[in-house]
Order: structure tokens, then sequence, then C-alpha cells
């Protein structure tokens, strides 16, 4: 069965036409030709997928494309204003927060959609009480931020990143 879906992507609005079992990913990279969330196990549990759905982040390998008509979608390679990179992506850049690359594009999403999900008082697994602390600990971000795999283990690099990017004015 095939449905006509209608997609913002990166401020640009899409329509496309699928089978109603595309996921997100798929319809993204496949028929949008936006490569910029990566797939890397397709079973929602790497993270290389991550984009903010809504502001929110999701993973794309396990959100149906359908379900997702009207949303807005915004990847990594969206969240530059022009020339100027997000703060989040200047610091992996200063901080050589990856290697491969691979990952990148999902921990940046994933690291925005979290300094969102903080801002908004959600508590961690390693959360003391039930609202989230005013600053972050490398224990917070490294758990808020598991969910995103890096093969090459740049994970030191990473929770660097985010730490700078925060106090550079990045929310929180
Ligand atoms: S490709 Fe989606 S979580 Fe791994
Ligand atoms: S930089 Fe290679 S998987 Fe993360």
């Amino acid at each position: 069965m095939k449905a006509s879906i209608t997609l913002r992507v990166d401020g640009e609005q899409r329509s496309l036409r699928i089978d109603t079992r595309t996921t997100l990913l798929d319809a993204l990279r496949e028929h949008l030709g936006i490569t910029s969330a990566k797939k890397g196990c397709d079973h929602g549990q790497c993270g290389a997928c991550t984009v903010l759905l809504d502001g929110r982040r999701v993973t794309t390998c396990l959100s149906l494309a359908v379900a997702c008509d009207g949303a807005t979608v915004t990847t990594a390679q969206g969240l530059a204003r022009g020339d100027e990179l997000h703060p989040i992506q200047q610091a992996f850049l200063d901080h050589d927060a990856l290697q491969c690359g691979y990952c990148t594009p999902g921990q940046i999403c994933s690291a925005v959609g979290m300094l969102e999900e903080v801002k908004a008082g959600h508590p961690s697994f390693v959360t003391e009480g039930l609202t989230a602390p005013d600053e972050l600990s490398d224990e917070e971000i490294r758990e808020r931020m598991s969910g995103n795999l890096c093969r090459c283990g740049a994970y030191v690099n990473i929770v660097a990143a985010i730490r700078e990017a925060i106090g550079k004015g990045a929310t929180p």
C-alpha cells in the first residue's frame, strides 16, 4: 500500500509517495537523497540514524515515514545557519570528536536534542531526584548520549565537545 506524505526537511518542504512500510530513514536516504542520517544497525541500537523530529531526537530506522506526515525533520546538515555551524557542530570540530565520522551526524543531532530535554527538566537514569540538574556532569552527558554508539571510540572527545558547547552558550 502506498501513501503520499509531506515533510519539511532541513527547511525545505518535500512531498513523496512511498510504501507505508518505509522507514523515515529510508525515506530520507533513498527517496529524498538526504544522506546525513546514517544507517548503522537499522535496528534501533546504534543511534547513527538520529534526527530531530519536531525538535525531539528520534531514531529514524524505527520510525515509519507515514507516521511523520506533516512533521519537521532536522538532520545534522540542516543545523548550520549558512556558513555558521551550530555550536555543537563547531565543538565537535574543535575537539576532534570524530574519527571515521559515520556516527557523527547522529551524535550531533542527539546532543542537540539531549540539551533540549535537559532544558525541559527531563531527568536521566543517573539523575538524583526527578528534575534535570542545572549543570550536567560528564556522567550525565555520557548517560544521556548512551544511545549513540561510536565504533571508533571517540567518546572522550565527544563528551568534551558537548561540555564546551554548553560552556559557550548551547543550551542548557
Ligand atoms: S541505524 Fe537506527 S539506531 Fe542504528
Ligand atoms: S567516529 Fe567512527 S563510528 Fe564514531
